[in-house]
């Protein structure tokens, strides 16, 4: 073994903060593996954090923003070959092929580890390996799991500090033998003796990968969000999942907010969307003038994990400490809560550099800027933007912020026993056929609304935009194990809590995105949904009036509160309606995505589809 050599804080033997025998070895074993220069065991501190991102700085990876502007923050632009979640080269490597699910990658464990054994051998040469202890979930919460991640990369050490509870505090909670997670991260790009570096360091070559069955996370190449930010999507929703079928409960990928009605009652909902297609907004959002009697807090903006209670009430928790929002049409219309949570204290990547040290991007204000520095370092005007096309902000560029700065948050939203949910929202980016809002008449129904969920592909993921695909629940990209298994579960869990408790939350599907003949969205969205919110707390406590047809329950017109918005009968008929023959196409495609999902499908989905084959039919 090459021995990495060490200096101050940062040392192969633990600090004495550190009394995890296995954790201890586990570390020593990667950095054996990987042989970096160093090993630097982070403490979660802010002179830490601070040290960091100056290093960053110096090396080209950060630049730091005008204080006056922006305090305390930063900008990053990555390799342009890296800039989302790399679903193809992401994989679920359980011990038998059918426990991934034909919607995964698979490929075999031990075929699996022979690879990264070889990719991750010498991969962190040259550099620091940083220890990144950590907690998915308020510390010491009876629905918080811990997470260890070793990387190479200051950028994902100075994130996951905001991304999650990171730091000293997680080796108290660990003790001598508590579980974590271990996940090692490594850019792929180790550094030849005396070679100068790059600012955004990756590989071609990426790897993202789970092992289910021992609960641990490799990764490979990349140094973008959810592939190096391992507590996110790897733990939080691919591991969790995994977690949550053997153990009874649900990780999902959900926003979760509080809504309070303007006589005082307050609700809890959690609602699964796609990769951006307006969760953070939806989380935060500030109701129009005409309802300034309700009001939205936030608890979470992208995951709930979620766990049935004694009571038959299922209870959820924001396991992030921070959001990792897509920046490009944020605006202080748009999104007010979240302008004001990103005055400070924020990491920005692929966002736009102004001329006074600012960011700005696509939809930030009406007018761009008369110049910018784009997010690959070129001079950018809005005239040039016109003739070649050319995008100041990626899209899919981020602001990495902590939490606790939004001023919408929900007094809740660190309570270690989660909020009550009573109702869940689905919903896709459709441009056709799926209206504004459906209730399901029941649980089994509402788990087939979820399961066949389909949305128009966005730029959060690397490959073709725009195209539909089925995006069960919003996990397709996320789910640790089989979706047929996955639907099962939430099929078990509907009947568990029905045998506790009389009141299942109710399920809705909702699609914000239809468009009209001009090609032009039919709703106003944004803080307008609060309508389409109020009207189903109305059915959650049974008030408000609906119309049954094939596929649930939708408002008439009459059951909308218009107060302070010009929407017609006639627009509300475009976002609403039913079209059959629309609907025979869509149930072709549930076919389609049943017969891919056959093996262990459960029969009450089918039947629930026969239903409303028969339905649609008559
Ligand atoms: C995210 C995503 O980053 O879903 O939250 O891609
Ligand atoms: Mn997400």
């Amino acid at each position: 073994m090459n021995h990495p050599t060490f200096e101050g804080q940062s040392t192969i033997e633990a600090p004495a903060w550190v009394k995890h025998r296995k954790l201890i070895d586990w570390v020593r074993r990667v950095a054996a593996l990987t042989k970096p220069d160093k090993i630097v065991w982070c403490d979660g501190s802010q002179e830490e954090y601070d040290r960091l991102c100056a290093q960053m700085v110096e090396a080209g990876t950060l630049r730091k923003l005008n204080p006056a502007k922006r305090p305390n923050s930063y900008l990053a632009w990555s390799d342009p070959s890296d800039v989302a979640r790399v679903e193809d080269r992401t994989f679920i490597c359980s011990q038998r092929a059918e426990d991934a699910g034909p919607t995964n990658n698979w490929i075999a464990p031990v075929e699996m580890r022979a690879t990264l054994d070889g990719l991750f051998d010498g991969a962190m040469r040259g550099r620091t390996m940083y220890v990144v202890p950590f907690s998915m979930g308020p510390l010491g919460s009876p629905i918080a799991h811990i997470g260890v991640e070793l990387s190479d990369s200051p950028y994902v050490v100075t994130n996951m500090r905001i991304m999650t509870r990171m730091g000293r505090k997680v080796y108290d909670v660990l003790g001598e033998d508590g579980e974590f997670v271990p996940c090692v991260h490594s850019v792929g790009a180790p550094l030849a003796a005396g070679a100068k570096d790059v600012p955004w360091p990756c590989n071609k070559t990426k790897y993202i990968v789970h092992f289910p069955e021992s609960r641990e996370i490799w990764s490979f190449g990349s140094g973008y969000g959810g592939n190096a930010l391992l507590g996110k999507k790897c733990f939080a929703l691919r591991i969790a999942s995994t977690m949550g079928r053997d153990e009874g409960w649900l990780a999902e990928h959900m926003l979760i907010l509080g809504v309070t009605s303007p006589q005082g009652r307050k609700h809890h909902v959690a609602a699964a969307f796609p990769s951006a297609c307006g969760k953070t907004n939806f989380a935060m959002l500030i109701p129009p003038q005409g309802l300034n009697g309700w009001k939205i807090s936030t608890i979470g903006d992208d995951i709930a994990w979620i766990k049935p209670g004694k009571d038959g009430r299922l209870y959820a928790i924001n396991p992030e400490a921070g959001y990792f929002g897509v920046a490009p049409g944020t605006s202080e219309k748009t999104n007010f809560n979240a302008m004001a949570t990103l005055k400070e204290n924020v990491i920005f990547t692929n966002v736009a550099l102004t001329d006074d040290g600012d960011v700005w991007w696509e939809g930030m204000t009406d007018e761009p800027p008369a110049h910018l520095i784009d997010w690959q370092g070129q001079d950018w005007t809005p005239a040039s933007a016109k003739q070649s096309g050319r995008k100041a902000a990626h899209p899919n560029a981020r602001f990495t912020a902590p939490a606790s700065q939004c001023p919408s948050i929900d007094a809740d939203w660190e309570n270690p026993a989660g909020v009550a949910i009573d109702a869940f929202i689905f919903g896709g980016r459709r441009s056709t056929t799926v209206p504004l809002v459906t209730e399901a008449r029941n649980w089994v129904e509402g788990v087939y609304m979820a399961a066949t969920m389909g949305s128009e592909t966005t730029a959060a993921a690397a490959g073709q935009q725009g195209v539909v695909r089925r995006d069960p629940f919003a996990m397709l990209p996320f789910c640790g194990y089989n979706m047929s298994d996955y639907f099962g579960h939430w099929l078990k869990t509907g009947e568990r809590l029905e045998k506790l408790s009389a009141k299942l939350p109710k399920i809705f599907c909702v699609n914000w995105f239809r468009k009209g003949g001009d090609g032009k969205f039919v709703w106003p969205g944004f803080g307008e949904n609060m309508r389409v919110l109020s009207w189903m707390v109305g059915r959650v406590e049974g008030t408000a009036q609906g119309e049954d047809h094939a596929f649930g329950v939708s408002p008439h017109y009459e059951d909308i509160d218009w107060t302070g918005l010009n929407f017609s009968r006639a627009q509300f008929e475009q976002v609403i309606s039913v079209d059959d023959a629309a609907w025979r196409e869509e149930l072709a495609l549930h076919t389609a995505l049943f017969d891919t999902l056959q093996q262990g499908l459960p029969a009450a989905l089918t039947q629930a589809k026969r239903t409303l084959e028969g339905k649609l039919a008559a």
